[in-house]
């Protein structure tokens, strides 16, 4: 039997040469005319580790990395078959601590199958959850995922079960299911990595959905930054078209539901629902006042269900293993597990998938490992560019919704960007404003010009202009278009503006302006 050597094909893989690792390997194996087959699976997540290739031994995977092209001869030299030692050998994969740690439900299957096998799928516990579903009652299914506690990871943390209900109880014939993948905050590519590294449990989350809901056709909307996942994805649609998990009758059940991708132009206002699904329907993406919601009158004015990928991607696990078996992770309202995405100056930066409830603190110091360049961490922003900066002396909030909502922050779609203390916090404030500015669809006033006029009395506050007086401006325009905005765009732009100025008072001292806007 031939030897498995797993390379990644994952985006973040390949922006540090793992396609050149399977190419030099692939030469060196025809060379040395070993029996090797190389899979191309998706990122285990432990992206600092990349490319991290893993060989299929008897004592399970073992794992070597970050390795490059010149590391591939002598790998194979010292027993990279045998899974043998070498300075880049990490030891077993399961044995990582960083992996070891986590608690994978909704990433089970990422890094350790070839994504587009449906086989591998199926041997790894794929299916069962929609072999579940289309047993069951529409009613049924929406009431186990409403058990689950599951609430909605695009940002918004809304109950999916009541979302799904709201749907499920329109009269309508024709009804949608809208996949979320946007994916525009900062430091975030949770969503990426399922749609490269498991894309089937993205499609059987949707024809779960779709089943529940009755609604018979879907699309996954997605950012023209994301090539590699658009490929993916829409592979794995014909896959499961061809194997009957998509089309006029899901697994026999009689159920119809299809699905495709759709690419967006690029825009972060586009990740919010509406304007999602305006651009869906080929305008440009302004906000929709709501009511109506989209649960009434969503894509097409007909009823919609949107959710995030990891939302819907965590829907299998769910009808297979039960929302008793889902609840029972977490803390408080949060139920269930999140997967974090450690980001920006952090020495061990990839995604770590955990029951609710573990500390800011933990996360960036034990997980993360502290600043990439060594000095001491300063601030952390959680929950993407609308999210609030957290000091050191918050990092006991445990990740949890309410938690965070009663510190003044968000989780967002839980991903954290750590800074070290060379950043300058007034110049983060500047870049709140200056992002809600430039993405700003322009609907309402107090976003499309309150995010204008804050740059430039942050910019008055740098120059040394009246500052006291500047920061009670500042304070004013954040509270209008905290209660002004239509949507959270400029109605959380308040939340990294005065977290900043709150807790890194020292950083908003005069300075020169050109320094301010650097
Ligand atoms: C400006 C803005 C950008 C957003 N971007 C995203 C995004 O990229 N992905 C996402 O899932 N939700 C995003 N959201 C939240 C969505 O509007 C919506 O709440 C979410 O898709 C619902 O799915 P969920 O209930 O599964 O979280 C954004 C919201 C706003 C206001
Ligand atoms: S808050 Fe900004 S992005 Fe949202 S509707 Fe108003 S102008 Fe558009």
């Amino acid at each position: 039997m031939s030897v498995k050597i797993y390379i990644p094909g994952d985006s973040g893989a390949l922006a540090v040469g793992a396609d050149k690792v399977a190419i030099r390997m692939a030469e060196a194996i025809a060379a040395r005319d070993l029996d090797v087959e190389i899979v191309r699976n998706g990122s285990r997540g432990l992206y600092w580790l990349e490319p991290m290739i893993e060989v299929e031994t008897a004592r399970g995977r073992v794992a070597y990395g970050p390795v490059r092209p010149s590391d591939v001869d002598g790998l194979l030299s010292s027993g990279l078959l045998e899974g043998s030692d070498h300075p880049l050998c990490l030891g077993t994969t399961a044995d990582i601590p960083y992996l070891k740690r986590q608690t994978r439900l909704t990433f089970a299957r990422c890094g350790i199958t070839d994504p587009l096998s449906l086989d591998d799928y199926r041997s790894h516990g794929g299916l069962a959850g929609l072999i579940n579903a289309v047993a069951m009652t529409p009613a049924a299914i929406v009431q186990e995922v409403t058990d689950s506690g599951l609430r909605g990871r695009g940002g918004a943390g809304f109950p999916t079960g009541i979302k799904w209900k709201t749907v499920l109880e329109t009269g309508a014939t024709q009804k949608y299911i809208v996949c979320n993948a946007d994916e525009g905050d900062s430091g975030t590519f949770a969503d990426r990595m399922i749609m490269e590294g498991d894309p089937f449990v993205l499609i059987e989350g949707m024809a779960i959905a779709g089943i529940a809901v009755g609604a018979s056709k879907g699309y996954v909307y997605t950012r023209s930054e994301y090539p590699h996942a658009i490929r993916m994805m829409t592979r794995a649609i014909e896959i499961a078209r061809k194997n009957n998990i998509l089309g006029p009758s899901v697994l026999g059940s009689g159920h119809s539901f299809d699905m495709e991708v759709r690419e967006g132009a690029g825009a972060y206002v586009c990740g919010e629902e509406t304007a999602l699904l305006e651009s869906l329907e080929g305008r440009r993406g302004v906000v929709r006042a709501k009511p109506p919601l989209p649960a009434h009158k969503g894509f097409l004015g007909r009823p919609t269900v949107v959710n995030n990928v990891i939302s819907l991607a965590s829907v299998p696990i769910i009808m297979d293993k039960g929302a008793d078996h889902y609840r029972d992770f977490g803390m408080g309202r949060s139920r269930g597990t999140i997967p974090v995405q450690i980001a920006g100056n952090v020495k061990h930066g990839g995604l770590f998938e955990a029951a609710f409830g573990m500390t800011l603190g933990d996360l960036v110091d034990d997980i993360g490992g502290g600043t990439a360049s060594g000095r001491p961490v300063k601030a952390v922003q959680v929950g993407g560019p609308l999210g609030a900066y957290f000091p050191r002396e918050m990092f006991d909030t445990p990740f949890d919704y309410e938690a965070f909502t009663a510190k003044g922050g968000l989780i967002g779609h839980a991903g954290i960007v750590v800074f070290d203390d060379t950043a300058d916090m007034l110049k983060q404030a500047r870049f709140a404003f200056e992002f809600c500015a430039i993405e700003s669809c322009g609907k309402c006033t107090p976003c499309r010009i309150g995010s204008t006029r804050g740059v430039e009395v942050i910019d008055r506050i740098a120059a040394g202009i009246e500052p006291e007086k500047q920061k009670d401006l500042v304070a004013d325009l954040c509270n209008t278009m905290k209660f002004g905005s239509l949507c959270a765009l400029g109605g959380f732009t308040p939340y990294p503006v005065m977290s900043a100025l709150t807790h890194f008072p020292d950083d908003f001292k005069p300075r020169q302006l050109a320094e301010a806007a650097e």
